[in-house]
C-alpha cells in the first residue's frame, strides 16, 4: 500500500520480550482453557498464537464459518492480557477440501499425490486452494481485525512444500516465459544443446520429475527459484489480505532454520517482523552454535529484532531417537536467543497434546503439568525475561564480520552432476561460522549483493554461483580497505550456473592471486589433506599463484605437495580446503585480527560465549562445570541485581546479562 508505514515486531512487544508459544485450546475442553489461562498468568506468558492448524474446526465444510470457539478464546485472552498472534490455518486444508478438489493436492516428483491425513498437503498452484485461502483470510481479519487481543498476524506455518503437478508445471511455464521471454533464452540459459534438449513448444515443459539419468541442472534450479517464488505469492496474496484490514499490525510467517526451499532474503523483504522455528538437538555438543547460526541469520535478515516464533521446551518427537533438554538448557538457549536479537522466546506449543502424531513433542506444559519440571523452568524463564524486558527490547547489536550466503549459489551448486557429493553446502557454511564462533567473533550474515560497508572482514566459505553485481561488490569491499577470505568452490559459476572461463572468475582469481586453476582434488569423506599448517578435509586444489600472491599453508606430501592450500593477496584470503576445526578456528582468528576485528571478550574460559546486544554484555556458560570470567570493569547483573566488580562466576549453563 503506497505511503503504508510498515509496522514493526515493537508494535507487538511494546517493551515486553513476547513470551507464550502455539495455543491449539481446540484439542482441549473448555475447562481447561481456564487452567491454562491460570499457569499462563502464573508464568508471565504474554503471547499466545491461536489458529494455526485450526482450518477445519474454522470452516468445517465449504463455505461454512464456525467462529464462536474462537471468539470465546479471544476475549479470554484479552481478559487475561495476553496478547493474540492470529494465524491464518492455511497450511493444512481440511479434508474436505481434497475431496471434492483433488487439484488443491500437490504432487511428489514421482507423480504421486499427496493425500490429506498429515499436513501441509497443498498445492501452491492450485487456484482452487488459494481462492479457499483468500476466503477464510477475509472472514479472519473482518472478524478479529478490530479484536484488542489481537497484536500480529501470522501467515500459513512454515512454508516448505514442492509441487510437480500438472497445475505446478502451468504455473511453472508461466513463471520461465517471465523470466525468459521466448524459448530461445530458455534454451540458452538451460544449456539444452547437451542431450537433445531443446525446447521447441512451452507445452513440452514439465516440471523436473523423475527422470532416467541426471536431469537438466538449469530446469533443477529454475524449478527452486520458482517454488519459492510460489509458496511466496501465497505468503504475500494473504498478507495483504490482513494489511488491508489492520494496516498498524505486523504481518509474519515462520522459517524453517536455514531451510533449503525458501529464498529467504527475498521472503524477509515481504516480512513486517521474521520469525524462524529453532531446534537444535539436546545431545548435539554444537547445539549452542546451530542456535548462532541461526540466530545470525535471522537477525541479519530481520535487520534487527526477530522472534523465535517455536522451539520446545523438551524432546522434539521426529528424531531417530529424541532426548529431553537437561535442566537449564532451555533457559540458556531462550537466552542465547535474546542476546542475538530475539525480542519474542516462544514454543512450539502451550500444552503437551494427548492425541495426534505429535503427543509426544514436549510442550510449555507438559504431560506431567503444573508440577513438571518442564513448566516449573518455563515459569522461572518467565521472571527472567520479565526482568531484562526493559533494557533489551528494540536494542540492535553490530558485528565486524559479515557472512556470505546465498540460497541461488547454494541451489546452483546442489546439483546431481557435483563432483562431490560429500560437499554439503549447510555444513560447510557451518563450519566456518563455527571457527568464528569458537573464536569468540561476532558474525552478521550478508546477501553477496548487499552493501558491505562498515565490516571489517566479509567471509565467503562458499558461493558455487556467482552474479557479477556480487562479484563487483566483493572487489569493491576489497578496494575500499576491506579484507576478504573465501572457501572453494567459490565464483564458479554465473546466476544460469553456466561455468566461468578458468573454473573461477577471472576477476576473483586476481584478486586472491590465483594465476591458474588446474584441477579439483574433492576428498573422501574419511580423507585428509596434509598441509605445513593443518589437516583439511572435504577437498583440495591444484593451483597456482601469481607473483604477487603469497602462499600461507602448502598441501605437504602426496599429489599437491608444495602447492598453495591458503593464499594471501593483500586484504584478500583464498582456502582452498576446509581446515579440521582447531586449525579452521586458529586460522579464521589470524585473519580476522589481520582486519582489525576483535572478539566480544578477551580471555573467556572454554565454553562460555559472550554476545552484545546494545549496552549489555550477555554470558552464557554452555557447559556445566562452574567457570569464573574476568570482567572489563564493575557490570550489574539484571538478572540476579547483582553488582561484580572485576569477575563473575558461572554455574551449570549459567547466564549473566551485564550492564556497565
Ligand atoms: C514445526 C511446526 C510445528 C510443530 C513443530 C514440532 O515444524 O511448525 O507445528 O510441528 O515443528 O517440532
Amino acid at each position: 500500500m503506497p505511503g503504508h508505514k510498515r509496522p514493526t515486531l515493537g508494535d507487538a512487544t511494546r517493551g515486553r520480550i513476547l513470551f507464550g508459544g502455539d495455543y491449539n485450546p481446540e484439542q482441549w475442553p473448555e475447562e481447561t482453557w481456564h487452567e491454562d489461562v491460570r499457569l499462563m498468568k502464573a508464568a508471565g506468558v504474554n503471547s499466545v498464537t491461536l489458529g494455526v492448524f485450526s482450518w477445519a474446526k474454522l470452516e468445517p465444510a465449504p463455505g461454512a464459518r464456525e467462529f464462536g470457539w474462537l471468539d470465546t478464546l479471544m476475549d479470554l485472552m484479552h481478559t487475561a492480557d495476553v496478547g493474540v498472534v492470529l494465524a491464518t490455518p492455511t497450511a493444512s486444508p481440511p479434508p474436505w477440501m481434497g475431496h471434492l478438489h483433488p487439484d488443491t493436492l500437490p504432487v511428489d516428483r514421482d507423480g504421486r499425490t499427496e493425500w490429506w491425513g498429515g499436513r501441509q498437503h497443498f498445492s501452491h498452484s492450485s487456484a482452487t486452494y488459494r481462492r479457499y485461502a483468500a476466503a477464510i483470510t477475509e472472514d479472519l481479519a473482518a472478524r478479529y481485525g478490530d479484536h484488542p487481543a489481537l497484536t500480529m498476524w501470522h501467515i500459513n506455518n512454515e512454508y516448505c512444500t514442492y509441487d510437480w503437478s500438472e497445475q505446478a508445471a502451468a504455473r511453472f511455464r508461466d513463471w520461465l516465459r517471465e523470466r525468459y521471454g521466448d524459448l530461445a533464452a530458455l534454451n540458452e540459459a538451460w544449456g539444452t544443446a547437451f542431450w537433445s534438449q531443446g525446447y521447441g513448444d512451452w507445452a513440452e515443459i514439465h516440471t523436473p520429475r523423475h527422470a532416467h539419468y541426471m536431469k537438466n541442472p538449469g530446469q533443477v534450479l529454475d524449478f527452486k527459484r520458482f517454488t519459492s517464488d510460489m509458496l511466496l505469492e501465497c505468503y504475500t496474496a494473504e498478507r495483504d489480505i490482513v494489511r488491508r484490514a489492520t494496516p498498524h499490525l505486523p504481518v509474519t510467517t515462520n522459517f524453517m532454520p536455514l531451510w533449503v526451499g525458501q529464498d529467504a532474503w527475498r521472503w524477509a523483504e515481504e516480512e513486517d517482523v521474521v520469525s524462524v522455528d529453532l531446534y537444535p538437538d539436546p545431545r548435539d555438543p554444537l547445539g549452542a552454535q546451530h542456535g548462532a547460526l541461526v540466530q545470525d541469520l535471522t537477525r541479519s535478515q530481520a535487520r534487527g529484532p526477530w522472534m523465535l516464533m517455536e522451539q520446545a521446551a523438551g524432546p522434539v518427537n521426529w528424531r531417530g531417537v529424541n532426548h529431553p533438554k537437561p535442566h537449564g538448557l532451555n533457559r540458556l538457549w531462550s537466552l542465547q536467543a535474546v542476546a542475538r536479537g530475539a525480542d519474542a522466546v516462544c514454543y512450539f506449543q502451550w500444552r503437551q497434546s494427548r492425541q495426534g502424531a505429535e503427543k509426544f513433542h514436549s510442550a510449555m506444559v507438559s504431560h506431567a503439568g503444573e508440577e513438571g519440571r518442564t513448566y516449573q523452568e518455563i515459569k522461572r524463564l518467565g521472571a527472567d525475561l520479565a526482568r531484562i524486558s526493559a533494557e533489551v527490547t528494540g536494542s540492535h547489536s553490530a558485528a565486524e564480520i559479515a557472512i556470505l550466503h546465498d540460497w541461488h549459489a547454494w541451489w546452483a551448486g546442489d546439483q546431481e552432476g557435483r563432483l562431490s557429493h560429500e560437499v554439503d553446502h549447510p555444513a560447510v557454511l557451518r563450519a566456518w561460522h563455527r571457527a568464528l564462533w569458537e573464536a569468540g567473533l561476532a558474525t552478521d550474515f550478508a546477501h553477496p549483493e548487499h552493501d558491505l560497508t562498515g565490516y571489517k572482514l566479509v567471509v565467503v566459505p562458499q558461493l558455487y554461483a556467482v552474479t557479477d553485481t556480487a562479484i563487483d561488490n566483493l572487489l569493491a569491499h576489497v578496494h575500499a580497505g576491506g579484507a576478504l577470505v573465501a572457501g572453494f568452490l567459490t565464483g564458479v559459476a554465473d546466476a544460469d550456473d553456466r561455468v566461468r572461463p578458468g573454473g573461477m572468475d577471472a576477476r576473483l582469481r586476481e584478486l586472491f592471486g590465483i594465476r591458474t586453476l588446474h584441477e579439483w582434488w574433492p576428498l573422501d569423506a574419511d580423507e585428509r589433506v596434509e598441509t605445513d599448517g593443518f589437516r583439511g578435509t572435504l577437498w583440495s586444489e591444484e593451483l597456482e599463484q601469481t607473483g604477487d600472491a603469497t602462499v600461507e599453508a602448502a598441501y605437504k606430501g602426496a599429489e599437491l605437495d608444495g602447492l598453495p592450500a591458503v593464499l594471501r593477496n593483500g586484504r584478500a584470503w583464498y582456502v582452498s580446503t576446509l581446515p579440521e576445526p582447531d586449525a579452521f578456528r586458529t586460522l579464521l582468528a589470524r585473519i580476522a585480527a589481520d582486519a582489525g576485528a576483535r572478539p566480544v571478550l578477551d580471555g573467556l574460559p572454554p565454553g562460555v560465549e559472550a554476545v552484545r546486544r546494545g549496552e549489555l554484555l550477555f554470558l552464557l556458560h554452555h557447559g556445566r562445570d562452574p567457570v569464573t570470567v574476568r570482567l572489563p570493569g564493575a557490570h550489574h547483573d539484571l538478572l540476579t541485581g547483582t553488582t561484580f566488580t572485576d569477575e563473575v562466576t558461572l554455574g551449570r549453563y549459567g547466564v549473566a546479562v551485564l550492564r556497565p
